[in-house]
């Protein structure tokens, strides 16, 4: 068979690990494996080129993704995907594996309603946002990274007895905010998934300090409903006077060596998508579910926002009460 990969949409550290286990796998069952460079854009700009085994070593430790990425605009358009579609006919590539989030399978749905190729996505981002699946590569990293800075900021918030709003990322998610709190023990987390009320929050702050807190982490989600970290700090510093700090982790959740942990998923994924290749699957993705990778439809993965665990968020309360 033909076979190509291609990484689409934010990088998320354990994607070079998923290329590498899917390259070597594909070799191993004597197809011929095509990277594909910087995502769809570089589908449709003709990036594409064979990859052997050495191509592909040196990379399970470094975090991004060797192949590049991108978010495409052209790829939205059917023109755009219609172009994609008849190069990979062209080259006569068989099937086409995608690693990203819900955004790059909601192309690759819509590219194989027209490309008569098999199709299969593996879930890389950061978010673990997708639903049908318990875990996407890179979230073990980028909260890892977060728990990282948040355990410095503590230090400071400590001397100084003053209450931190760390924003970390996450548009539409609270994963990464939620998993990040109550790693750190922090007093409160905003998420997308919840609304904010503004008084129940404050009044939460207020008793802590009462209680005798000296200091304080409030993880927000970078797409919570009642704003940004600094909005939402700005509003509860003019209502209570609390001395209150803001830092945004941005970005440095994306990069860094993946954990050992994005690193065997990422590898077992990778594996994964190939065995669904060869048993004619398309239209599926490599999810977890209970600890297990199974094929789910791609359908699924778009079907929304994986909801959070409520008694998640219970429990950063009431453990960092
Ligand atoms: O989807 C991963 C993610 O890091 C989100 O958490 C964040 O909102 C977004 O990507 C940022 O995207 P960009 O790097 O394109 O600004």
């Amino acid at each position: 068979m033909k076979v190509a990969v291609l990484t689409s949409g934010g990088d998320a550290p354990g994607m070079n690990a998923v290329i590498r286990s899917f390259v070597r796998r594909c070799l191993w069952e004597k197809h011929e494996v095509f990277g594909i460079s910087h995502g769809y854009q570089g589908l449709l700009n003709r990036e594409i080129r064979q990859l052997e085994s050495r191509d592909v070593g040196m990379i399970i430790n470094q975090g991004g993704t060797f192949l590049g990425t991108a978010r495409c605009e052209e790829f939205y358009s059917e023109e755009g995907r219609q172009k994609a579609a008849n190069i990979l006919n062209e080259m006569g590539i068989e099937a086409l594996c995608v690693i990203g989030g819900d955004g790059s399978f909601r192309g690759l749905l819509a590219l194989s309603e027209i490309y008569h190729g098999q199709v299969v996505g593996i879930p890389g981002t950061i978010d673990n946002d997708i639903p049908g699946t318990e875990y996407t590569i890179g979230f073990d990293t980028a909260v890892g990274t977060a728990v990282w800075a948040i355990d410095k900021i503590r230090d400071t918030a400590l001397s100084h007895g003053r209450i931190f709003f760390v924003e970390v990322m996450g548009r539409k998610s609270g994963q990464i905010a939620l998993s990040t709190a109550l790693s750190c023990g922090a007093e409160d987390v905003l998420i997308p998934e919840e609304k904010t009320d503004m008084e129940v929050f404050i009044r939460r702050l207020e008793e802590g300090r009462r209680k005798g807190k000296r200091f304080g982490i409030v993880v927000v989600a970078e797409g919570d409903e009642a704003g940004g970290a600094f909005k939402i700090a700005e509003e509860v510093k003019q209502r209570t006077g609390l001395p209150i700090r803001v830092s945004v982790l941005g970005h440095i959740q994306r990069g860094g060596n993946p954990s050992a942990y994005d690193r065997v998923w990422g590898s077992r994924m990778g594996d994964a998508a190939v065995r669904f290749l060869k048993n004619h699957m398309t239209r599926v993705f490599t999810a977890m579910k209970g600890g297990q990778i199974v094929p789910a439809y791609l359908a699924e993965a778009v079907s929304g926002v994986r909801t959070v665990d409520p008694e998640m968020v219970q429990l950063v309360r009431i453990s960092g009460a």
